[in-house]
């Protein structure tokens, strides 16, 4: 089925899609909107017509002047959508990564003063410039796998300087490549040793000097908590958020990662727009995140790489919530970047549909940081966000895994990958 957008203004046309997964139903077959021997038609920037090749040129006029790739019969489908990342950070931990090996759990590592304080040590000693030279080519390398927008938290600074250190280098990312790239503040994501024993008082500084700060320079979209036994309560957790919201930050927050403390009832409580991580939730609690409209946020390269058990993911989707599925990207629990792993994750390992797996990293991603409708699916008026892929069918996408599928990447229109 082909719907035409305003076909004014053409400046871009693919042509040669074996088959172009657009993520909207209502535009192809089943729930991804397949549409088979595929074009698409862009105007600055934003996809004004999908269909099928073979009426293209009835539906949109083609000026002469407009740039014209040919997909040499690749698969098309909406570039991926990264809703939870750790990605600027100093140091690394792989030593840690080899303690684990013989039983060292992630909670006994981080209460020996390693884990998120060891990456607050490094980060801490870095400058801006640091801190983006070190993270410019891990982006690069987010979007040759085909990740072409991403949310990146603060949280390795934990004090305010540092935390508006680490918004301002997510800042600059965003304005240096071609990722698109959403801040969250998460200065809640450990308690500083200054505090060491007085989280209150830790609170007290987020909300009462950090939050103003960060809104003040408008410096983050979302505000984040490491809601966890040991970390910030509930009740903590609740403060914050709140406080966030009142300043205009979207609450999207790690929640039920480790222990079931009630993140996911939270995040239903104070409509929050995604929970993540969710491995210890109660389906309850997700099944009152639906009626919430609250995303579940699941990360199964952290389940992968701590070796914990995968979410339950079948018995959330049966709540009938919204999935969306996110790297994680750490030095800690999930040193890996490639959404195409993470679906082969949620599809063996979590048994979620590949269809589902696929949605996971395109349109409810987007739905996990408020920007459905931009970027995440095909839909005329989204960004024209496209990856092109090796591959026979999409569902070689997680079917074939650990090899890199993706080999053109266009954001916004502008090819900015071809390998
Ligand atoms: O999502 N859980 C808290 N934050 C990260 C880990 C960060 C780190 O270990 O550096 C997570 O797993
Ligand atoms: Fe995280």
């Amino acid at each position: 089925m082909s719907v035409p957008g305003d076909p004014a203004g053409v400046d871009l046309v693919v042509t040669g899609l074996r088959e172009l997964v657009t993520c909207e139903p209502a535009l192809g077959d089943g729930l991804l909107g397949v549409i088979p021997e595929a074009a698409m038609a862009a105007a600055a920037g934003r996809v004004v017509w999908v269909g099928p090749q073979s009426r293209l040129a009835s539906a949109v006029g083609i000026p002469p002047a407009a740039r014209q790739l040919d997909a040499h019969g690749r698969v098309g489908l909406p570039g991926f959508v990264d809703s939870h990342t750790h990605l600027v950070h100093a140091g690394s931990r792989e030593h840690e990564y080899a303690l684990r090996a013989p039983g060292a759990s992630y909670q006994e590592i981080a209460a020996a003063g390693g884990g998120i304080l060891s990456t607050v040590r490094a980060t801490r000693a870095a400058s801006v410039d640091e801190l983006v030279e070190l993270a410019l080519p891990r982006l690069a390398t987010l979007l040759r796998h085909g990740t072409t927008t991403v949310e990146i938290k603060s949280g390795y600074g934990l004090t305010t300087a540092d935390e508006l250190k680490m918004l301002e280098a997510i800042r600059r990312l965003g304005e240096l490549q071609p990722v698109e790239v959403h801040a969250t503040f998460c200065g809640a994501h450990e308690i500083p040793p200054e505090f060491k024993g007085r989280p209150d008082a830790y609170v007290d500084l987020v909300v009462d000097e950090m939050l103003p700060a960060v809104a003040e320079r408008r410096l983050a979209r979302y505000v984040d908590v490491f809601c966890e036994e040991g970390v910030f309560s509930v009740a903590q957790a609740r403060r914050i958020l709140e406080a966030g919201a009142q300043r205009g930050l979207r609450a999207k927050f790690h929640a039920d990662e480790f222990v079931t403390l009630g993140g996911a009832e939270l995040a239903a409580e104070i409509g929050a727009l995604s929970a993540d991580h969710l491995l210890r939730a109660r389906p309850e609690g997700v099944a009152r995140m639906k009626e919430a409209g609250v995303t579940a946020a699941l990360l199964p390269g952290t389940a992968f790489f701590l070796g914990l058990p995968y979410a339950p993911a079948r018995a959330f989707l049966e709540t009938g919530a919204r999935v969306a599925l996110a790297s994680d990207f750490n030095p800690g629990s999930s040193m890996g970047c490639n959404l195409q792993l993470v679906m082969t994750m949620a599809v063996s390992q979590m048994k979620m549909s590949p269809e589902e797996a696929l949605l996971g990293v395109t349109l409810n991603a987007a739905h996990a940081m408020g920007l459905e409708g931009e970027v995440g699916s095909l839909r005329p008026g989204a960004w024209c966000d496209m990856l092109l892929a090796d591959v026979p069918n999409w569902r070689h996408l997680s079917y074939v895994y650990g090899v890199n599928h993706v080999s053109r990447v266009l954001k916004r229109g502008w090819l900015v990958v071809s390998r």
